[in-house]
């Protein structure tokens, strides 16, 4: 928008100034023309009357010396020739005895006078010429012819257009330093207005654009705007508030009924006992999912604010934690990352997205398959991997793996698997630091989850 803006202001700027110079050009040419050409008639009478006498034979003159002067003081050639055309005097090296054959010379000759412009084959040049007639009692005696070379005023002609492009250039240049304030101090509003706009779309409910005193439409725009996200952050602030406080309420309830279930036990008779498993199956399986739905609820509040946190040792800790599951099903785990890798997070956040990752691979694994952990510093961001070598995700199921709910494929449970709510869990987590996951296949098979944390670098600790 900035660039159009611009282009539009130039555009009309350069347009303005064609409409303008380019007439100016043309009159000024025209007058340094014809003041030129008045000056060299004014000269040429001069001469005229100052070598009358001499041509008319009343008085001895110098005419040499008469046009050499004059060359001297003005740069112009003049040339005096007599009633025939022959040379009388000229004030550079003439290049013949005989004028006559000239058409201005023949114009003067016959009485008139002669203005204009004209190539000289001789000379190789283009002439500015004024020949005057010396005549009296309607007798020509004679005539005088003043020449300058056509570049002599051409230049001073080329060097006003120079002025005029120079000025153009000027004002393009300060037309374009007020006209990019200008843009700027339009565009701004809109820029801040879309930066906020994505920083909300990433899950920011908290972000409000900042109001910009004029233009108007701009102010209203974000005045809409902040109300709008407001009124979205209440809404989704009271829909968490109640899965929250519904899966808290729960969980009493559901406790004590399992524990009811339990009792039931020994006072059932042998038959009914499989129901009875599968009763306090599902009641276990229905806590479980209260349980997710409350940590869900819990991730996408604010919470704690995030703190320097070494990953490399919360990984380290966390495959400690679950080596004795992977031993039991044969899978290996290993992590290598370098020490220490400091990132923002909030106390215990990364260990619940970490158990959450490892969960899922080891429910996949195949045995003697390996689980890696890897990573390091890239940017201003820190990387890990983990890689599994599991059965993998399609491309869709690795777009829809962050929907709450849900679930790949392959039960993987004798229970019916999880609830599908383990990787919503883990990216709310990692939104709330600043951090970010995405899934890609890994090179041979199973599937490489990239987390990507903000490293604690000098600047961010500052
Ligand atoms: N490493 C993995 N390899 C292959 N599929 C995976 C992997 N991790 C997750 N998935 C698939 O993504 C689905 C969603 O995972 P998510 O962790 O959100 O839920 P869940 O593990 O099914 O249940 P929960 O974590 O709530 O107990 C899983 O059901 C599974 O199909
Ligand atoms: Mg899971």
């Amino acid at each position: 928008m900035t660039r159009r803006l611009l282009l539009s202001y130039l555009s009309l700027t350069a347009l303005v100034l064609v409409v303008l110079e380019v007439p100016l050009g043309m009159t000024f040419a025209r007058s340094e023309r014809r003041q030129l050409t008045e000056a060299v008639r004014h000269d040429a009478f001069a001469l005229v009357l100052l070598s009358e006498e001499t041509l008319e034979g009343q008085a001895p003159g110098d005419l040499g010396g008469l046009v050499a002067s004059y060359q001297r003081t003005t740069g112009g050639r003049a040339t005096i020739v007599d009633a025939r055309g022959a040379r009388l005097a000229d004030s550079a090296p003439s290049e013949g005895e005989n004028f006559a054959n000239r058409p201005e010379i023949q114009t003067a000759l016959a009485g008139r006078e002669a203005v204009g412009v004209r190539y000289s084959h001789t000379l190789g040049q283009r002439l500015l010429y004024v020949a005057e007639p010396v005549a009296s009692a309607g007798q020509v005696h004679g005539a005088v012819r003043i020449t300058y070379p056509a570049t002599f005023v051409e230049r001073r002609i080329r060097r006003t257009w120079l002025l005029l492009a120079g000025t153009g250039a000027v004002a393009l240049a300060a037309v374009l330093l007020v006209s990019l304030w200008l843009a700027r101090s339009l565009t701004w509003p809109l820029r801040e207005l879309e930066a906020a706009a994505s920083r909300l779309g990433r899950g920011g409910l908290a972000t409000r654009a900042p109001v910009p005193p004029t233009p108007r439409e701009a102010r209203s725009l974000a005045l809409s705007f902040n109300e709008m996200a407001g009124q979205l952050e209440r809404m989704v602030g009271v829909q968490q508030r109640f899965v929250a406080d519904a899966s808290h309420q729960l969980r009493t309830p559901l406790a004590a009924l399992r524990l009811r279930l339990e009792n039931l036990g020994p006072e059932l008779p042998p038959s009914a006992r499989d129901d009875l498993d599968g009763a306090v199956a599902e009641s276990r399986r229905l806590s479980r999912l209260v349980d997710g739905l409350l940590t869900l609820a819990r991730a996408e509040r604010t919470g704690s604010p995030p703190q320097p946190v070494d990953l490399a040792e919360v990984v380290t800790e966390r495959l400690a934690a679950w080596s004795p599951l992977a031993e039991e099903r044969s899978v290996q785990l290993e992590g290598d990352l370098p020490r220490p890798l400091p990132v923002w997070s909030a106390p215990d956040r990364l260990d619940q997205v970490l158990d959450n990752l490892l969960a899922n691979a080891l429910e996949v694994a195949p045995p003697a398959s390996r689980i890696t952990l890897t990573g390091g510093r890239s940017g201003d961001l820190v990387e890990l991997h983990v890689v599994d070598q599991g059965p993998g995700l399609t491309p869709e199921g690795r777009e829809r793996a962050f929907d709450r709910f849900w679930r790949g494929a392959t039960p993987r449970d004798g229970h019916g698997g999880g609830f599908g709510l383990g990787l919503a869990i883990v990216r709310q987590l990692l939104a709330t630091d600043g951090g970010s996951i995405e899934l890609r296949p890994a090179s041979s098979t199973g599937l490489d989850v990239v987390l990507r944390l903000r490293a604690v670098t000098a600047d961010s600790v500052s």
